[in-house]
Parts: structure tokens; C-alpha cells; sequence
């Protein structure tokens, strides 16, 4: 099992929509997958239509309140879901403990029977966020191509180190940073990638996401890109950060 956070506190930058996709590309290729959301929002379970207050299954909340089995939604063949709604607010004020709860959970091998978990989170650097970094095995940084997005890229990471330093035995690794809603075309662009390459040298991610309105339209028909799209480019720029990802974390292949 590969724990994997999203994580950055500017909103916009395309968390939630790459955490769905990612998630459901990884189910589509045969990896029990599940998806936790920690926003109180709930997007994820927006995007996916699916009833963020249901009672019959656990939600995020739930993780936090002495939780030893988890019964998570089902989405689709390999794809599970432990939505949240505003209900996690309450555990956002709590002060961070030494081994974290949902580290505890993870510690307790909770999540031991997917093969890869994603965490999508809140735009914020609160103690949601922190106990998702804490429990992760990796913790990805999305971003878009622009200048003031690229400092919001440098605060999560001091963010993310921060907090790890003031918690003995975490040592999730720094996936990287990935590019969302890029116009290639633009010569801004072009010194912009040079720049951060320059930065991030192996931590920027070679896979890019183009900003295409297919995406920003998906979640209005409750559907992945994937779902919507087979033999289009967003299926394989989603198929390309899968295989990077794998590549990255050391997943093995699986056969169907
Ligand atoms: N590559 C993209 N192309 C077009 N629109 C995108 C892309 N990525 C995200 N969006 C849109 O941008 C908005 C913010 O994305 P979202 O995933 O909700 O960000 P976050 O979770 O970081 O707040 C959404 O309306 C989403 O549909
Ligand atoms: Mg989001």
C-alpha cells in the first residue's frame, strides 16, 4: 500500500480535480484504489456525484473519532471513496500530536487492503492538512504555470518541512511539483518551466497537465476526464502521470 497527500494551501491549483482523475485512472488500470477527502467542502464527492452526508459509510470525520475498520464508498470495480463534508471542521482546530491519529490508523495497517490511497485536502495550512502530510507515504505539490503560484509552491514545501521537523519518525517523501492548467504555446510559459526546472531540478514532474476546458467542464456530468475522453489527450496525459507516479513510488505493475 502507497499513501499519496495533494497538498497545497492556495486554492484553484487543481488539487481536487487531479486527486479524481489520478485516483480513477489508477482503479481503471486494476490497483484497488481509494480516495479520502480531508476538505470540509467536500468537492471530491461533488465532482463525483456522489452523497457527501451519507451515514451508511465512513467518512473523514470518522478517521479522526477511534476508528479501527473502515468502510469506505464505492465508486466503480477497484475504486472506493471515504468522502468528507463540513463535519471535519471541528478537528481542524486540534493542536497536531505526536503520532498523529491518522497515522495511528495507517501504523494499524486501516488501509493495508488498497493497493494505492489518495488524499485530497484543504486549501489551507491547518492541522488537516499537517495530519496528511504526517500519515502519507508521499505528498504531491500541483501547481499552475504563474508567477504568484510559484511562491505558493515554496510556502507549502516550507510548510510541508515544517512540519515534519517538529514530528519524531515521518519521513514521507517529497513527490514533487506538478504543473496544471498550462497554454504551452506561450513564450511566458516556456522561461517560466526553464525557471522552475532550474529550481526543482528532478522534483518537477515531467508530465504537465494543459488547462482544457473538457476538465473544467467534467465535474458538471459527475465524470472523470477519463471516462469522458478514451482516446483523448487528457486520457493519456493522465495515463503518462500514472506511469510517472509509479515510476516515482515504486509501484508494482499489475496484471490484469
Ligand atoms: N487542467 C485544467 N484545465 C482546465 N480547468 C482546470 C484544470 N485543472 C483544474 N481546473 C479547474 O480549476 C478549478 C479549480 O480546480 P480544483 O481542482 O478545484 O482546485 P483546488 O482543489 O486546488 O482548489 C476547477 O473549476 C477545475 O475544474
Ligand atoms: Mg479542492
Amino acid at each position: 500500500m502507497k499513501l499519496i497527500s495533494i497538498v497545497c494551501q492556495k486554492g484553484g491549483v487543481g488539487k481536487t480535480t487531479i486527486v479524481v482523475n489520478l485516483s480513477s485512472m489508477f482503479s481503471k488500470k486494476g490497483y484497488k484504489t481509494l480516495l479520502i477527502d480531508l476538505d470540509p467542502q467536500g468537492n471530491v464527492s461533488t465532482y463525483l456525484n456522489f452523497d457527501k452526508n451519507r451515514e451508511d459509510i465512513t467518512n473523514s470525520t470518522n478517521l479522526f473519532e477511534n476508528t479501527t475498520k473502515i468502510n469506505p464508498g464505492f465508486l466503480d470495480e477497484n475504486y472506493y471513496l471515504i468522502p468528507s463534508n463540513i463535519k471535519i471542521a471541528k478537528h481542524n482546530e486540534e493542536k497536531i500530536a505526536v503520532g498523529s491519529k491518522l497515522k495511528k490508523l495507517k501504523e494499524n495497517g486501516v488501509f493495508n487492503d488498497y493497493d494505492i490511497v489518495f488524499v485530497d485536502t484543504p486549501p489551507t495550512m491547518s492541522s488537516l492538512v499537517q495530519e496528511a502530510i504526517v500519515f502519507s507515504d508521499y505528498y504531491l505539490i500541483p501547481t499552475k504555470a504563474e508567477f504568484l503560484a510559484i511562491e505558493g509552491v515554496g510556502q507549502a514545501m516550507e510548510f510541508a518541512n515544517t512540519t515534519l521537523k517538529s514530528i519524531p519518525n515521518t519521513n514521507p517523501v517529497f513527490l514533487g511539483v506538478l504543473l496544471n492548467q498550462i497554454f504551452e504555446e506561450t513564450e511566458s510559459h516556456k522561461d517560466f518551466v526553464t525557471e522552475l526546472n532550474e529550481i526543482l531540478g528532478e522534483k518537477l514532474l515531467k508530465t504537465k497537465i494543459p488547462y482544457k476546458t473538457e476538465i473544467a467542464e467534467s465535474p458538471l456530468y459527475a465524470k472523470t476526464v477519463i471516462d469522458f475522453n478514451e482516446d483523448g489527450e487528457l486520457f493519456s496525459v493522465f495515463t503518462d502521470l500514472a506511469e510517472e507516479i509509479k515510476e516515482r513510488i515504486g509501484l508494482n505493475e499489475k496484471t490484469p
